[in-house]
């Protein structure tokens, strides 16, 4: 039987788990001695672990085949412990191990502002902020790791919403508001089901390189507000578009990459209700 970990085993983490278990033997790690018992019932075996522990995780890596890097920080201040010290552990780890396949997930975030133009993986990245830039440091360390016998598949995940993180939740709050901008910029989400079918299409085909993981339909902040406030009978926002907006991350991304791979997108359009 294959063994895999899942090393940071939050909301993708536990998403996933379940599916892997059909074939593999799952290990999955948190930072938070409390979320130990959640997952030993989620994972075959579960670990209280953070990514920048060589030793732990040289033993996490022992006898493993498959490796997903699921880590996120929980603030702004821990972006370099969890994902830059992490990345360049693993590459220390990864040199004498048995693990043939890692996958991450980033973000499209590495790509910047590139003013609701297409982007793609060819495209190169244009962090605009420290978070960005970590981000965008972090892809690179792991893809230094890659040699014939170890695949490296970098996954640049659009917002992520699904059971549990609804549109409703995250945009709720925005009923009735008045929004600076035109709300015109181009956003990328993924839903939960896609980002688990991703990794195990991942997995299942060894894919190396690196993949964005959005929907195959981009959406303009206003049109997403309008439509999740609409399905929900909220008020909707306004825009007041002579305030500069504060999104970032203005760009449509393809996802036609991953799609040529074979993959077929669950959701290829967003899902306001869900
Ligand atoms: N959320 C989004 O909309 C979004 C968008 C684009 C990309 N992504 C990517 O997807 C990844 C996973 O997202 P998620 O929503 O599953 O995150 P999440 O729910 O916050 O889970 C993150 C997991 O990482 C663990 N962790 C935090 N710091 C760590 C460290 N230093 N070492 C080892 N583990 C650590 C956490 O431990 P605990 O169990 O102790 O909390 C948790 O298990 C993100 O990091 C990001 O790269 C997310």
């Amino acid at each position: 039987m294959t063994n895999a970990v899942i090393l940071g085993c939050g909301y993708v983490g536990r998403s996933l788990a379940p599916r892997w278990r059909q074939t593999m033997t799952v290990t999955a790690t948190t930072t938070t001695l409390e979320r130990l018992v959640e997952l030993q019932t989620l994972a075959d075996y579960a670990v209280v672990m953070k990514g920048n522990d060589l030793a732990a995780v040289r033993s996490l890596l022992h006898n493993q085949q498959v490796l997903l890097i699921s880590v996120g920080a929980p603030n702004a201040n821990a972006y370099e412990e969890t994902y830059l010290h992490t990345a360049k552990t693993l590459v220390a780890a990864l040199k004498s191990s048995s693990v043939q396949q890692v996958i991450y997930t980033g973000s499209y975030a590495v790509y910047g502002d590139r003013g609701g133009e297409w982007v793609d993986e060819t495209t190169p990245v244009m962090p605009i902020n420290p978070k960005a830039e970590i981000l965008a440091e972090t892809e690179q360390i792991l893809l230094s790791a890659a040699h014939d016998s170890l695949k490296v598949c970098i996954l640049r995940l659009g917002g992520i919403y699904g059971a549990g993180r609804e549109l409703s939740k995250i945009f709720g709050r925005a009923a009735g508001s008045v929004r600076a901008g035109t709300g015109e910029e181009a956003s990328n989400w993924i839903h939960i089901d896609d980002i688990v079918g991703a990794i195990a299409f991942a997995q299942q085909h060894n894919l190396s390189g690196i993949y964005n993981l959005v929907g195959t339909v981009p959406i303009t902040t206003k049109e997403l507000l309008d439509r999740v406030l609409t399905a929900h009978h909220l008020p909707l926002a306004t825009w007041d578009g002579s305030q500069s907006s504060t999104r970032s991350y203005n760009a449509r991304v393809s996802n036609q990459k991953l799609r040529d791979a074979g993959y077929k997108f669950i959701y290829p359009e967003i899902q306001e209700t869900l």
